[in-house]
């Protein structure tokens, strides 16, 4: 008997991996690079599990071909990865000089990809800030300086990019933006109210102040594109959002109340003034006057400034009420059910277990919100103790396989049985990869990296993934 038909996704879906520029690509003096916010404090004892830092990464700054030879032989769609903003504009400013090497690696990436059918996803902004406008005015705390400069880098990036590009994110994860870096201290630039780990920051304003400029900035440069490129160009441009599904603990009103106010500070803090033109009234509750306002000017180029919705998420959280955190909405987390049962199998990470239906219920929740399509542009598993395991162990990464069967299995659900606008599922990671604080030790790729000698291997994952897709969806 015949196997029963696979049920296609729509034409033109796009799926594949990403990746982001400070994550792999090492070399960060080659070719009149500047400093990025991430060189020197990635340095600093203590700051990265390992005690390592981004100067090598998976070396694809040098290794560039290799890795479109590998997204090839995967058959991948589309390729999401991020742009070095130091490498482009080593200073970062808009009276600074544009560095045509920078110009130069990127523009040749493009053309390779495409060259191999591969659809370029690019993300302007993945947390690598210029240390120059750190130093200068203090970044993304400097609402009109910073707001010029990023404008000004995304202009000089479509015009160079913008005749191949045309699938554009401007800024990822602003809520990791601002509370990692501004409220708990743990990213670069490390500023928090905690003497213990910063010397300087004020976690009760700072993280609101950035993330009202990164949202601005992300506007900004939208405006530029819609106005100056988009009619010529024809790309599309949006921002991209990290949000889990928030469950509630139990049945109780406070939990069910508790499990929105963490979405509404998770997701709605940057999604709403963004789709539906303010802040969540939650955050305005909760912060009074520490939320900063949009003037009236302000809110028109912010309202309606994206045109999708970038959706990366990992996780679902059960939610009680009564936390202590505000930067979680004074929501409580944990995967402990009621009964004593965890909700997943728990990942590397503290902060990931593998609850697939969240993610169909997650991408419900968005599409009846923002009803704006959704790209699926980061979605990934680390699994436990996968760097202590040799590698030919560890490519039978079982875990992670059963972690994308679950995830889509549930996105064929949403498109197919729910109706939600899905166009795009870009896993996280192509390789594995300089996971931020924690180093090297977490490893979300679906190809394993030998860090000695920069060998990639697939792992068990990717030749799922692949075949999934494959099988649902028209060749290139
Ligand atoms: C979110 C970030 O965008 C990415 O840089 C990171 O590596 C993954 N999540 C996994 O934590």
């Amino acid at each position: 008997m015949a196997a029963p038909a696979v049920r296609k996704l729509p034409q033109n879906f796009l799926w594949g991996f990403a990746t982001a520029s400070f994550q792999i690509e090492g070399s960060t003096n080659a070719d009149g690079r500047g400093k990025s916010i991430w060189d020197d404090f990635s340095r600093i004892p203590g700051k990265t599990l390992d005690g390592r830092n981004g100067d090598d990464a998976t070396d694809s700054y040098k290794l560039w071909q290799e890795d479109i030879a590998l997204l090839a032989r995967y058959g991948v769609k589309s390729y999401r990865f991020s742009l070095s903003w130091s490498r482009i504009i080593p200073l970062g400013g808009r009276k600074d000089p544009i560095n045509p090497k920078g110009i130069e690696f990127y523009s040749n990436f493009i053309d390779a990809l495409l060259a191999n059918n591969i659809i370029p996803f690019v993300t302007l902004y993945h947390w690598d800030l210029p240390q120059a406008l750190h130093d200068r005015y203090g970044g993304w705390l400097n609402k009109d300086e910073i707001v010029q400069d990023y404008a000004n880098y995304a202009k000089v990036c479509f015009e160079n990019f913008g005749d191949r590009v045309k699938f554009w994110l401007t800024m990822n994860e602003p809520w990791c933006v601002s509370i990692l870096g501004y409220g708990r201290g743990v990213f670069a630039p490390g500023r928090s109210s905690d003497r213990t780990r910063s010397p300087e920051g004020d976690s009760s304003t700072e993280p609101w102040i950035v993330g009202h400029s990164v949202i601005l900035a992300h506007a900004h440069a939208v405006k530029v594109y819609r106005e100056e490129f988009k009619p010529r160009q024809g790309g599309q441009i949006g921002i991209t959002l990290n949000g889990d599904w928030q469950m509630p603990y139990d049945d109780s009103p406070e939990n069910v109340a508790a499990a929105q106010h963490a979405l509404d500070v998770a997701i709605g803090w940057f999604a709403d003034p963004i789709y539906l033109g303010q802040y969540p009234a939650y955050m305005q509750q909760i912060l009074g006057n520490r939320l900063p306002q949009f003037t009236p000017a302000e809110l028109a180029v912010v309202k309606g400034s994206s045109d999708f919705y970038g959706m990366n998420t990992y996780t679902t959280n059960l939610c009680r009420a009564g936390g202590d955190d505000e930067f979680q909405g004074f929501v409580d987390y944990t995967f402990t059910r009621p009964d004593g049962t965890q909700l997943g199998n728990q990942a590397h990470c503290g902060w990931l277990q593998d609850y697939p239906e969240g993610f169909r219920a997650l991408l419900n929740y968005l599409w009846k919100r923002y009803r704006m399509p959704i790209y699926v542009t980061e979605n990934g598993f680390s699994v436990k103790n996968e760097s202590d395991k040799p590698k030919e162990v560890a490519v039978k990464d079982l875990e992670r396989v059963n972690y994308y069967r679950g995830v889509t299995s549930n996105l064929q659900a949403a498109i197919l049985e729910d109706g939600v606008d899905i166009r795009a599922y870009l896993a996280w990671s192509l390789l594995d990869n300089f996971e931020w604080a924690d180093g090297y030790v977490t490893r979300f790729g679906v190809t394993y990296v030998d860090y000695n000698t920069q060998e990639r291997i697939p792992k068990d994952s990717a030749m799922f993934i692949v075949k999934w897709f494959q099988d649902r969806t028209q060749p290139s």
